[in-house]
């Protein structure tokens, strides 16, 4: 039986009279790579941004767990139901350290806020939080760098701290906007791997938007493509690949994108 972890119905989002999602379905099964593409301006990240609590959406019911979430859930209540996200334009917190920006996404999980968890997490629990920190950390190959302030960071490594970051939220569902946006082509293939392996690691589900077609191609197990908010294709990477309404709208010009 499939395992249902996102499940969009119907989902509308207008902006005065720009209606950047129109009617959009579609769901994503316990384990699945499932990518969601298209031009510029498309509503892919409106679509995340409904997901994740930043904007209420106009119409349309999304279930996380076939639960629905509730109109009006704060973002910081969907990072505790268990839906974690990394940003097209990445957010840190410049002025914090690496290690302090996973150590604040950490505490958004326990029960504590930032400002109550200094006080009342007891020292053995404080002593687990900087362990598992470290150990996201190492895994992105950030380790090194934990006392840096993040803002120093070049840019393809900020992009794994927010990714750390994201991780340290425990999630079961991960969201990622374009996340290889700015990185090379090495840095690229890398990153499709290393996105795999935290999959698999951590028994992941993730919804990611990215205009690098090598690495869509190469790591989704389904595609959904977007075209002036509505859904115009869904399919294998091998099936969408050969659309013509997806090569007319998107791909034709992808590759100078
Ligand atoms: N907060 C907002 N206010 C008004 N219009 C917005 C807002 N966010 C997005 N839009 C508009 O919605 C459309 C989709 O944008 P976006 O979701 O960012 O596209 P994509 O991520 O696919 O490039 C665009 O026309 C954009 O200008
Ligand atoms: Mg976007």
């Amino acid at each position: 039986m499939k395992d249902n972890v996102l499940n969009i119905k119907n989902l509308t989002m207008r902006f005065g009279g720009v209606t950047a999602v129109d009617d959009l379905s579609l769901e994503i099964n316990r384990g699945e790579i499932v990518a969601l593409i298209g031009p510029n301006g498309a509503g892919k990240t409106t679509a995340f941004n409904c997901v994740t609590g930043v904007y209420e959406p106009t119409g349309g019911v999304i279930s996380f767990l076939d639960n629905e979430i509730a109109k009006g859930t704060t973002p910081d209540r969907i990072t505790k139901l268990g839906i974690a996200r990394t940003f097209q334009n990445i957010r840190l917190f410049n002025t914090m350290t690496v290690l302090e920006n996973v150590l604040v996404a950490k505490h958004m999980r326990t029960k504590h806020n930032i400002f109550t968890a200094a006080l009342r997490i007891s020292g053995r629990e404080e002593k687990r939080v900087q362990e598992e920190a470290l150990a996201l950390l190492e895994e992105q190959g950030l380790l090194h760098l934990k006392d840096e302030i993040a803002s120093n960071l070049p840019y393809g490594l900020q992009r794994h701290l927010e990714i750390a970051r994201a991780l340290a939220t425990d999630p079961q569902l991960i969201l990622l906007d374009e996340p290889a946006a700015g990185m090379n082509p090495q840095e690229t293939l890398e990153l499709a791997e290393f996105i795999q392996q935290i999959r698999d690691k951590y028994n992941l589900t993730v919804f990611i938007i990215e205009h690098h077609m090598d690495l869509i191609m190469q790591i989704s197990d389904r595609i959904y493509v977007l075209d002036f908010g509505k859904l115009i294709a869904t399919g294998t990477p091998a099936e969408v690949q050969e659309n013509q309404r997806v090569i007319d709208a998107y791909l034709g010009v992808a590759e100078d994108a």
